[in-house]
């Protein structure tokens, strides 16, 4: 099977969110902001088209969900931008998968986790992932997008 790194140029980064980030706009929103996942989405796709990329959205609460689609991307897309949500601090499956399929990754958090409980400050995933925006609210998608830009440039 050809490496996305081989593929097409309209392969899309794969935009992916985990659990609870489905009540963004309703959830505790002097933490995460006002901005719903919809909302989002958009702004992940408008700025991954002003850099002449598509983005693919998708969100579960289900980390077998999310661990198939990062599975999915190593063939499917071109980059991963990943907020983990909850799953950050606990799955070293999630953080396994991403290892495994050897593609640009991107962490995004909307807060900023090392200002909260001690709990939040560890992210499996920060250890494979080749940039962590964290605490910057929606615009963190925005700087994401436009980072991973810059990543699938430099490993063409
Ligand atoms: C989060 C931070 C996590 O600690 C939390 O479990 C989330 C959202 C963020 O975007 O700030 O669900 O990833």
């Amino acid at each position: 099977m050809p490496h996305s790194a081989d593929l097409p140029d309209d392969i899309p980064v794969l935009v992916l969110n985990g659990p609870n980030l489905n009540l963004l706009g309703l959830r505790e929103p002097d933490i995460y902001g006002k901005d719903t996942l919809a909302g989002i989405e958009e702004l992940c796709r408008e700025t991954a088209a002003a850099h002449g990329l598509r983005a693919d959205c998708r969100q579960s609460n289900h980390e077998g969900v999310l661990i198939d689609a990062i599975h999915e991307a190593r063939t499917a897309h071109r980059a991963i931008v990943i907020n983990p949500a909850g799953y950050s601090h606990t799955s070293v499956a999630l953080r396994d998968a991403l290892a495994a399929v050897e593609l640009p990754v991107v962490e995004v958090h909307l807060s900023n986790i090392h200002k909260r409980e001690a709990f939040r400050h560890h992210s499996y995933v920060s250890a494979v992932a080749d940039t962590v925006i964290c605490g910057a609210g929606a615009n963190g998608y925005a700087l994401a997008l436009a980072h991973t830009a810059t990543l699938v440039r430099e490993k063409r």
